[in-house]
Formats: structure tokens, C-alpha cells, sequence
């Protein structure tokens, strides 16, 4: 199959929910969705959907429904290689992929969603030195609109899914994250300055975060209104997670907030004995705990070295499983969360300056 189509099987495979091949059909018959075009593979023609169609697909038929408001969330845990960028990277690629207007927020000098994003800083094929420096110079991002040298809309740039976007790492973030120690309301400004004009924007946020605490880390935790947090399921980050939890529960009474936490179990392994009775034990004791996780997978690293989530890459294997459950899990508790929360929040539609399709538009003629 060519790689940028994907066939009725394909796409099935993906989102897998009741009946979806026939209300597939349907909604083409109907024009509700664009007509499968035809494109060849190898010796044969097929008839398939280029990847830019797939979120009007899901909005029909996927599994990741609409959450009443926006909704701002951070990926945080103190813990290095847990999966937090990867699940970064499948929640906004899942959520886009199902038509909601999706805005990554890298806040992790080490760039991994960046790059996983396929939002190459770097020209490999371009000879010409002085070519990639200016290239380089070119990229914008959060320190930009700090130092007053760029507005928000010139930083966010576009991803391959026409509902994704990227606010992308540079190397000016670790001068940033000391410099915000200096300003008043110095937890406050990315919440302020960039999270909630963003929520006029869009409708999922995803801010990706660093391993340690810093000023990058509290200032999502303050912008947000849900932390993802990875748990590792190894004895290490067992360990680990009792002083991160103390951490943060502090931090939250400190700072007067009340984002809501959900844990999700990683990296375990089935044929593993201790590392299934710490994803138990994480299930059983861990308030926010969630009954799905990301299993141990090649297909899973693959998956993010393809800048895709794994329903792209392996959307039969077994970690596509857990990531379709977990994705179906996570959007059921913050469809729950907004709905406890009082009515005072006004309703998203309401605050929006814009209509979905004029929003996009304008955001890309900014780029
Ligand atoms: N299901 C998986 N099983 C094992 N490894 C995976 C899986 N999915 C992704 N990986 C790989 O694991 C590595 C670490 O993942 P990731 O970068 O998401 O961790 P992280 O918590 O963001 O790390 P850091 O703290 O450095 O930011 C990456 O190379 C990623 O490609
Ligand atoms: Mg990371």
C-alpha cells in the first residue's frame, strides 16, 4: 500500500468501532466524507484516503468524541524515558486524527516532540551553512514571544495533519526557563500569555514536559487543567512516584490549584512477574490510576521514529490495542471532569471568536 493512502481496510483497522465499515460507506455515498481516490500500488490500483482526509473520517466514526471546552493538559512525571513525549505525540495525533484542532506546546530543552512531530530544526540535504543558520533563525518559539520579539500565532506552525499544530522547542528555552525566575507572576505567564489564548483557539492542548522541575514544569502545571503523568511500571520509578506524588501534592496546595491528575501505567512487560504486580499495584493503590496502559513495544518505538502514533504505524498490534483503550479511557474522564465542574465556565462555542474552519485558515495564513 502506498504509504500516504490509506484503504477502507486501513482505516478500519484504526479507529475499529461497531459497524464502521458500513457507516464508512455510507457516509461516502452521502458526500458527508471525501470520495476514496484511486492510486496505485505496485502493480494493482486501490481506492484510499490521504491522511489529511482522515480526520473528518474520525469525526464520524472514531472513538475520541468531542469534550465540551477546551481543555489544557500536561504530560509530567519525574522520571526520564517513561513516555511522556510518546504520549504526547499519540494523544495530539489521535486527537487531530478525530477532527478536534490539537496544539502541542514543547517545553522540554531536549526537543523530543519537536522532533517527533516531524518538525525537523535541523536541514541535512541543504549544503549551504549559512542556508541552515538562517533557516535556524527562522523558527520561532516560546522565548520569542517572551522577549517581545514574536506574537503567539508566529510561533505555532503546522504538522502534516491539517488539525495539528506545534508550538516547537528551541534552544532559547533554558535561557527562558531562568529568566521567568525573574518576572512577577513568574508560575503565571505561560498560563497567561499563551495556554489561555490558545483555548480560543483550540480545542485539546498539550504541553510536554521535562523530566525535572523547573520553571518550564511549574508553569504548566499551572496552566493546565489535567496532569498526565507516565508510571513506569519498574522498581525504579516505584520508588520514585511516592516522592514525586508527596512533590506534588504539595506543590498543588502551595499554589491554590486543582488540576486533575490521571496516572497512567507504562513500559510493563506481560511476561514480566514483577513488573505486572507493579502495574497491579499502581491500579489498585493510585488514585486516578487507569485501567489501561502502554505495554513494552517495538512497534511503539517504531511508531515515534515514523512520527506517527502507533493506530497509524501498527494499528492491529497490541500496543495499538492499549493506546486505542487508553485514548478511549482518557476521553471519557475529561468528558466526566467538565461535566462535574459548575456551569460558570462558559461554553466553548461561546468564547470563540472564530468558526473552526476561518480559525485554521487564519492561523495558516500567519505561518
Ligand atoms: N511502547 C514503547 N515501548 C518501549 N519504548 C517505547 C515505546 N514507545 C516509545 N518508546 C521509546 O522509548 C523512548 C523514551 O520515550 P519518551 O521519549 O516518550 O520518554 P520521555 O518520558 O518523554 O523521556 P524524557 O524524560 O527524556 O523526556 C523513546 O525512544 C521512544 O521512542
Ligand atoms: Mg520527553
Amino acid at each position: 500500500m502506498s504509504d500516504n493512502y490509506y484503504t477502507l481496510k486501513r482505516v478500519c483497522e484504526i479507529y475499529q468501532t461497531d459497524n464502521i465499515k458500513q457507516r464508512i460507506t455510507d457516509l461516502e455515498t452521502s458526500s458527508t466524507i471525501p470520495a476514496a481516490e484511486r492510486f496505485r500500488s505496485g502493480a494493482i490500483f486501490q481506492k484510499g484516503w490521504k491522511s489529511e482526509d482522515l480526520s473528518l473520517i474520525g469525526k464520524q466514526v472514531g472513538f475520541f468524541n468531542e469534550i465540551p471546552r477546551p481543555i489544557a493538559m500536561a504530560i509530567f512525571t519525574t522520571k526520564g524515558g517513561v513516555l511522556k513525549s510518546t504520549l504526547a505525540l499519540n494523544l495530539a495525533r489521535i486527537s487531530a486524527l478525530h477532527g478536534l484542532k490539537t496544539c502541542v506546546v514543547g517545553l522540554d530543552i531536549q526537543g523530543d516532540i519537536t522532533t517527533a512531530l516531524g518538525h525537523e530544526t535541523s536541514e541535512d540535504d541543504t549544503k549551504d551553512m549559512r542556508e541552515i543558520i538562517s533557516k535556524l533563525n527562522l523558527i520561532k518559539g516560546l522565548p520569542d514571544l517572551f522577549n517581545g520579539q514574536g506574537r503567539l500565532h508566529d510561533l505555532i506552525v503546522p504538522t502534516d495533519l491539517p488539525e495539528l499544530f506545534l508550538i516547537p522547542e528551541t534552544p532559547e528555552l533554558v535561557a527562558m526557563n531562568d529568566h521567568l525566575s525573574n518576572i512577577h507572576r513568574r508560575e503565571y505567564w505561560l498560563a497567561e500569555k499563551v495556554i489561555t489564548p490558545l483555548k480560543e483557539i483550540f480545542d485539546v492542548i498539550i504541553m510536554d514536559c521535562s523530566p525535572n522541575w523547573n520553571k518550564l514544569t511549574t508553569n504548566a502545571l499551572v496552566a493546565c487543567d489535567v496532569l498526565l503523568s507516565p508510571l513506569e511500571c519498574k522498581i525504579n520509578n516505584f520508588r520514585n512516584f511516592k516522592i514525586f506524588d508527596h512533590f506534588l501534592k504539595e506543590f498543588k496546595q502551595d499554589m491554590g490549584l486543582n488540576f486533575k491528575n490521571i496516572f497512567i501505567p507504562t513500559r510493563f512487560c506481560h511476561n514480566k512477574k514483577l513488573s505486572m504486580e507493579i502495574r497491579d499495584w499502581y491500579q489498585k493503590n493510585v488514585q486516578g490510576c487507569t485501567s489501561s496502559g502502554i505495554r513494552e513495544s517495538v512497534q511503539g518505538e517504531e511508531a515515534t521514529a515514523m512520527h506517527k502514533s502507533v493506530l497509524e504505524h501498527a494499528p492491529t498490534s497490541t500496543v495499538s490495542e492499549d493506546v486505542r483503550n487508553l485514548m478511549i479511557e482518557v476521553v471519557n474522564r475529561l468528558q466526566n471532569m467538565q461535566r462535574d465542574e459548575s456551569d460558570f465556565v462558559p461554553a466553548r462555542r461561546a468564547v470563540n471568536k472564530f468558526t473552526n474552519r476561518s480559525c485554521i485558515n487564519s492561523l495558516h495564513s500567519f505561518i
